[in-house]
């Protein structure tokens, strides 16, 4: 794993770009996989910058987002606040400001009728894509990547999920809340990329700031290997980036051990 630190969250947001970028510049037809919650806002804020100063072309690029609460899906017509579909979100805070073509992106559908035929069916076409090469991910409060929650199997594909209290609890108080939506009308099931779909990923980039974050990025990181926490499935990966703000590093046992790698990687040109 590499372990990038950064002393705040506009510098995690700007690295984790960056690397996108590398990565969109390397190939202009690069499968993301991207993600919804608060922590990539910036990284995506910053792209946006990019594309409209003219150097950031997704016109090629094709996207597969982790996961979508299942029961509702994106409605253009609604205000942002009253819709609160990861569909919605991508829209809102990436899709509508660059010039990725409507039929590159992919979120799970929240609204099918056979969610079980869909799961086999985004598997295919992220396969048929020619799979993820660069798969974005931040972190659940309880450990959670995507909406695989503990207990997930670390050779799970997109499947149907019950979502955890805890992750109820979090999710409500930073998106449903404002809304008005009452706590119990808040979906309880997602649909979710599995570990074993985000194990597949090229190289997989795992953001995560502030302080509520720290002890479970350790766990991720440096503690078991375990389903209970299944970030931790991440240690098993080839290619992995952690870009932490100092913060969400705060709980790491050899924090200076990885600061220290980083700087001899630069001066080797490693
Ligand atoms: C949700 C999403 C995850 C995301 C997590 C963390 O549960 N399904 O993909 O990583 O929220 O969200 P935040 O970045 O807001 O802490």
């Amino acid at each position: 794993m590499e372990i990038l630190i950064r002393k705040n969250y506009d510098e995690m947001s700007k690295t984790a770009a960056n690397l996108i970028v590398d990565q969109i510049k390397r190939n202009p037809k690069s499968v993301l996989g991207l993600a919804t919650g608060s922590t990539p806002i910036g990284t995506y804020e910053e792209l946006i910058r990019l594309h409209k100063s003219g150097n950031l072309d997704f016109s090629q690029i094709k996207s597969f987002n982790l996961d979508e609460y299942l029961g509702i899906s994106i409605d253009l017509d609604k205000p942002y606040n009253e819709d609160q579909s990861y569909a919605r979100f991508m829209w809102e805070e990436l899709f509508k400001h660059i010039n990725i073509k409507e039929k590159n992106y992919h979120v799970p559908n929240g609204l099918t009728d056979n969610p079980h035929q869909f799961c086999r069916n985004y598997e295919k076409q992220i396969k048929d894509a020619g799979g993820i090469d660069l798969q974005v991910l931040g972190i659940g409060g309880d450990g959670h990547v995507a909406f695989n929650e503990p207990g997930t199997s670390f050779s799970s594909r997109t499947h149907i999920t019950a979502l955890t209290q805890q992750t109820l609890d979090d999710n409500y108080e930073l998106f449903y809340k404002k809304s008005g939506i009452p706590r119990d009308e808040m979906p309880h099931f997602a649909i979710t990329m599995g570990i074993g779909t985000i194990l597949d990923s090229r190289h997989t980039l795992l953001l995560a700031s502030g302080e509520r974050k720290a002890e479970v990025i350790a766990k991720a990181i440096e503690g078991p290997l375990t389903a209970q926490i299944t970030s931790s499935s991440l240690q098993l990966h080839p290619k992995v980036t952690v870009v932490l703000d100092e913060e969400a590093a705060s709980s790491l046992k050899r924090a200076d051990h990885y600061k220290h790698v980083e700087i001899m990687k630069k001066k080797f040109s490693l």
